[in-house]
């Protein structure tokens, strides 16, 4: 089976082809459309711009992975009319993709892909739609089924996950998924069957390191730049340099002591706010503060980061952890998980995602379509009834 995955929940526009045959998946292509230029300006992701964004990329980009897997064939006919007029419908709200896109399957034929897979929540509304919406007009116009995908549970599935959890050695297993706009602990008891044990009390670990930066004068997304300040902190100091370790900073760990799962980082980007603003403008500017600011506020984040979720680990007795989302795709995170696992002898085993398949993709939207046709849990749906649900959450 060929499956064509669409992902629009955010800023980054993706869309990949993929094989799946008895459980097996194989990627073919996966193709992502940054935004990051355009909501750098802003410092965070701007709904409206990033579903006219959408709206532009989708169909150059559907037309790129279709021709890099052969599939893109010059049609002989053109749209008849009864059908034309129910695309349009289909794409009432999306007045840019709908030219492109009427444009572009007017030219070609239907390709040879046997599902469409799409995420349809958790994410912000406006994109999500965005994305059923050209799912929909695919999978009328070409009369293929669609599959609606929990976008958190395809972090959970990124990459190669689909073995892992299917490997009863792993199970029960525990995911962490530390996104832009989640933080969850899940309890994964078999493929398919989830417990959130707990997640953000108000922002998510990426947020943070978005704010944090923001407040720092650093560049947009956070956590890169965030770590790359860090990373450099730390390089200047095991050279022995005195200005960056004489500048003290200590900031809170929220709930690193709480006997729930729950996470909260608000707190942590008001006290660097208060911090940043007691300084002196020179100081505020000079590189000393900003890495020593970096440094801490990310280690406060990988501290609660791993201790909530070492003690879910331990108290469910997992045999695995699953890293996935933007924030796993960080340096240090990913070392400090693997030497306190070490270092306590435990006897979890970690997976993480090579850091490309952390942050959104659509590779991983085809691999939870995989797992979903395999398992035959989810049926199909039909372009009428497949919707965006904002708020979908895993175990719904
Ligand atoms: O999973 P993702 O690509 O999108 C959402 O589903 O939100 O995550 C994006 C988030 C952003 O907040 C970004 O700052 C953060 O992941 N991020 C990082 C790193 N790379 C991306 N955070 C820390 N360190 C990184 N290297
Ligand atoms: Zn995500």
């Amino acid at each position: 089976m060929k499956i064509l995955a669409i992902e629009t929940s955010c800023d980054d526009s993706c869309i990949a082809i993929a094989k799946c045959s008895a459980g097996k998946f194989e990627l073919i292509s996966s193709l992502i459309s940054s935004q990051i230029e355009i909501h750098r300006k802003w410092g965070g992701v701007y709904p409206a711009l990033a579903r006219r964004e959408h709206q532009k990329n989708l169909t150059p980009l559907l037309s790129q992975v279709l021709k890099k897997d052969n599939l893109l064939v010059v049609s002989k006919s053109k749209i008849k009319n009864p059908e034309l007029k129910n695309l349009k419908n289909i794409l009432d709200r999306e007045l840019i993709l709908s030219k492109k896109l009427i444009e572009f399957l007017d030219e070609y034929e239907a390709p040879r892909i046997d599902l469409i897979a799409v995420t349809i929540g958790p994410g912000l509304d406006p994109c999500l739609w965005t994305g059923v919406n050209f799912a929909r007009a695919l999978s009328y116009c070409w009369d293929i089924p669609i599959v609606g995908i929990n976008h958190i549970e395809a972090h959970v599935f990124a990459n190669d996950k689909l073995s892992i959890i299917h490997d009863k050695k792993n199970l029960p297993s525990l995911a962490l998924i530390v996104s832009g706009g989640h933080t969850q602990l899940i309890l994964i008891k078999k493929p398919g069957d989830y417990k959130i044990l707990g997640e953000t009390r108000d922002d998510a670990a990426g947020e943070a390191f978005d704010k944090i930066a923001r407040i720092l004068g650093l560049d947009y997304p956070g956590g890169p730049a965030i770590a790359a300040e860090a990373a450099k902190k730390s390089s200047v100091s095991s050279q022995g340099s005195k200005q960056t370790d004489k500048i003290v900073i200590k900031v809170p760990r929220p709930m690193l002591n709480t006997k729930d799962y729950d996470f909260s980082f608000s707190g942590l980007k008001t006290a660097v706010l208060y911090d940043y603003k007691k300084r002196t403008k020179k100081e505020q500017k000079s590189e000393a503060y900003i890495q020593a600011m970096a440094s801490e506020a990310q280690q406060a984040i990988i501290d609660v980061l791993i201790k909530k979720t070492i003690k879910a680990a331990k108290d469910y007795r997992v045999k695995s952890i699953l890293l996935g989302g933007g924030v796993t795709a960080n340096k240090e995170l990913r070392k400090q998980f693997q030497q306190k696992i070490k270092k306590e002898n435990s006897r979890f085993k970690l997976y993480v995602s090579p850091p490309k398949y952390c942050t959104d993709n659509a590779a991983m939207i085809a691999t939870t379509a995989c797992f979903k046709q395999t398992a035959k849990n989810q049926s199909l749906d039909r372009w009428e009834s497949i919707k965006a649900i904002p708020n979908l959450r895993i175990n719904d």
